[in-house]
């Protein structure tokens, strides 16, 4: 566990453009640490719970080892809406004042297309075991929120996971629920190829996720974005990992649905194939030619590096 307790802080100094693929209006800025982040700000639609997802999912995330960019707190000052010609993005500066979630931009990064790249079935069960324990539901074919930068996996966009946190009078019965949507995992093929390893994941992730490790990723949430005693998430995230009998048995039997089926192409990857070979790749799998077997990408296991000059404080 890193030695920290808060998130870095970091003022931001512009609004550089909007990123306007997100549906939660992000955008990038420049900060005073001469960092370009992408910014998810407080006054969105979302709300912020989804912030304090982000946070909690994506820090639990790095705690075990996966690779997800840097994650700090952006201090806006709404005055700086007031050159931006953009009416709905000086009304979201304006909403946003204080702190607001910054991620590290990897520039020139491209979006995980599974047709493209080939994940490590260990890295892949660890990304799947994460989701199905947070309810992340936005890992999807459509939707991955994973991205290829330098070489390796990195994911970003936890905002719509822990969702039963939206209503806390009824969390509860969320404790055993399995992972909507786990059919269209983008992942969940990349696993299917060694099921072995989402046991090996579960075994391995459960007994790091503590009371422990769960206090201090909640210590990195800005206070005011909680609507919620922090110990509330912590007691739940507990009791989901108590309950994973149901919800890790769900996800193995998706696992088996995709091996029995042999991994045949579904009727929607008609499209997605075609599309593969405009961009010049081949085959069935739509893999690029110059992908062979052995070139899979191996980041799990060790902690990656931190993208950027900029130091991890
Ligand atoms: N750290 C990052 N580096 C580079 N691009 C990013 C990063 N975070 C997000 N993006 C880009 O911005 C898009 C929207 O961000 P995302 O976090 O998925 O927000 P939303 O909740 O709106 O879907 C992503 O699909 C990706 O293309
Ligand atoms: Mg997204």
């Amino acid at each position: 566990m890193q030695g920290r307790v808060g998130l870095r802080q970091v003022a931001a100094v512009r609004y550089a453009a909007a990123l306007r693929e997100g549906g939660s209006l992000p955008g990038l800025m420049e900060g005073d640490d001469l960092g370009t982040w992408v910014v998810k700000f407080r006054g969105a639609g979302q709300g912020r719970a989804a912030l304090v997802a982000e946070v909690v999912v994506g820090e639990l995330a790095r705690e075990l080892g996966l690779p997800v960019p840097e994650i700090v707190v952006v201090d806006v000052d709404p005055q700086l809406g007031r050159t931006e010609p953009d009416q709905e993005v000086q009304d979201l500066l304006r909403a946003s004042a204080g702190a607001n979630l910054g991620s590290d931009y990897l520039p020139g990064s491209i979006t995980y297309d599974p047709l493209a790249f080939l994940v490590a079935p260990e890295l892949a069960a660890r990304v799947l075991w994460l989701d199905a324990l947070t309810l992340n539901v936005d890992r999807s074919w459509r939707n991955p929120n994973l991205l290829v930068w330098g070489g390796g996996l990195w994911l970003i966009d936890h905002g719509a996971a822990l969702y039963p946190h939206h209503d806390w009078a009824s969390a509860d019965r969320a404790i055993a629920r399995s992972l909507p949507g786990v059919d269209d995992h983008v992942l969940l093929t990349a696993v299917a190829a060694r099921p072995e390893a989402f046991a090996q994941a579960d075994a391995e992730l459960a007994e790091r996720v503590e009371e422990a490790l769960l206090t201090a990723v909640l210590e990195r949430v800005p206070d005011d974005w909680l609507a919620v005693p922090p110990q509330r998430y912590v007691q739940w995230l507990l009791a989901r990992v108590a309950a994973r009998g149901a919800w890790r048995d769900a996800v193995i039997a998706a696992l088996g649905s995709v091996d029995e089926a042999g991994r045949a192409a579904k009727p929607e990857d008609a499209g997605r194939s075609e599309r593969s070979e405009q961009s010049g790749r081949s085959g069935r799998s739509g893999r690029p030619d110059w992908l062979r077997a052995g070139d899979w990408l191996r980041t799990g296991g060790a902690r990656p590096r931190q993208p950027g000059g900029r130091g991890d404080a």
